[in-house]
């Protein structure tokens, strides 16, 4: 089994980040060790230039993500942790898909109709090609699980089809280049809403400090965050029912559960009947034990650029030996 899943560098990393994205990825790690597998993560540095960007961002958001991943819990020994941009085979490997990839796949991807809008004429041409850059991520590795979300569904099923071409048209049945990686959907993230507004997403782009909890506040920060949070005044109810139509006290509930591994019913049947004045500092409490140890080594880390650099390096080259195989074969099978 292995696995690749990349993500987005961003940085001002938060609650919502470390609850939705960057936890799952350990557990993932977790679980494939332990069935003899094998995770490849990296940070998508080269599908960051299809969209506007500011080139010093991208370089201090890609080091921001590497400390955060390795303070979470992902370990470079472990797991191949790497950027796209130090393993030129991603690159490479895209152009020659190019030529297999065909216009009308492209032009069916919702993600482009989505994000190139009604200005197509202006989008850059990586936009339109990017899906093919995606295929190339998990082909190269002969990955055989790609985690997906629903918006990366139909992404997937264009790696498989360019793989399927491919083979099809570049070599024989029993020499396939490329492995056709299957889907699997990875156990449901937590979606954790703002601290300042329920029905709003814990965002790096709210204006509100107040509104998320970063990962690099220190303990007073998160109980004062915590202590003003918004709440409605009904004491905490004793079942999951109880929580309809009250968004806020749902979200605390929420974020309680996913840090202490309660399910919302346990954290209900401790604190049904409770109100906010009891709630809020245990929850406050909870939020800085567990996230002290990840605070103190990603401040730590984020600092130490030299530290990142090697983590990354050491990601790259362990990234291209298992990438050249694959790489001199499609060469081969296009007859060049
Ligand atoms: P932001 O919304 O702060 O700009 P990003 O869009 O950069 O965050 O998201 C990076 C990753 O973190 C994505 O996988 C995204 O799904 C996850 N994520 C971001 N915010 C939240 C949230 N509030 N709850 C759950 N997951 C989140
Ligand atoms: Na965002």
């Amino acid at each position: 089994m292995r696995i690749v899943s990349g993500i987005q560098p961003t940085g001002n990393l938060h609650l919502g980040n470390y609850l939705g994205a960057i936890r799952n990825w350990v557990r993932m790690q977790d679980d494939a060790q332990a069935q003899g597998g094998q995770c490849l993560y990296f940070l998508a540095d080269l599908h960051a230039i299809s969209m506007p960007h500011v080139p010093g961002d991208l370089t201090s958001n890609t080091r921001e993500m590497v400390a955060a991943l390795v303070a979470c819990g992902i370990d470079p020994e472990r797991s191949i942790l790497f950027n796209q941009a130090q393993v030129p085979q991603h690159a490479e490997l895209q152009w020659l898909l190019n030529g297999t990839a065909r216009m009308g796949w492209l032009n069916r991807m919702t993600q482009w109709k989505d994000k190139a809008g009604k200005n197509r004429e202006g989008a850059s041409v990586a936009l339109f090609t990017y899906p093919v850059l995606q295929a190339a991520d998990v082909l190269l590795y002969q990955t055989t699980h790609v985690p997906v979300g629903d918006d990366q569904k139909q992404h997937l099923e264009l790696a498989r089809d360019i793989a399927q071409k491919f083979n099809n048209d570049f070599a024989s049945e029993d020499a396939p280049v490329f492995t056709l990686p299957e889907p699997f959907i990875p156990a449901e993230a937590a979606r954790i809403m703002s601290l300042r507004d329920g029905s709003a997403k814990m965002s790096k782009s709210d204006p509100s400090d107040m509104s998320r909890i970063n990962l690099t506040d220190d303990a007073d920060t998160i109980m004062q965050k915590v202590k003003k949070a918004k709440t409605d005044p009904e004491p905490l109810p004793s079942d999951k029912e109880g929580l309809a139509g009250r968004t806020e006290a749902t979200n605390l509930v929420g974020i309680f559960a996913a840090m202490s591994g309660e399910s919302v019913e346990g954290v209900l049947t401790r604190f049904g009947g409770e109100g906010f004045g009891k709630f809020k500092p245990a929850l406050g409490e909870l939020l800085v034990e567990k996230l002290a140890p990840i605070n103190q080594r990603f401040v730590e880390l984020r600092g130490d650029h030299s530290a990142l650099d090697a983590i990354l390096k050491s990601g790259a080259e362990k990234a291209r030996t298992l990438a050249l195989p694959t790489l001199d074969a499609t060469y081969n099978a296009l007859g060049l």
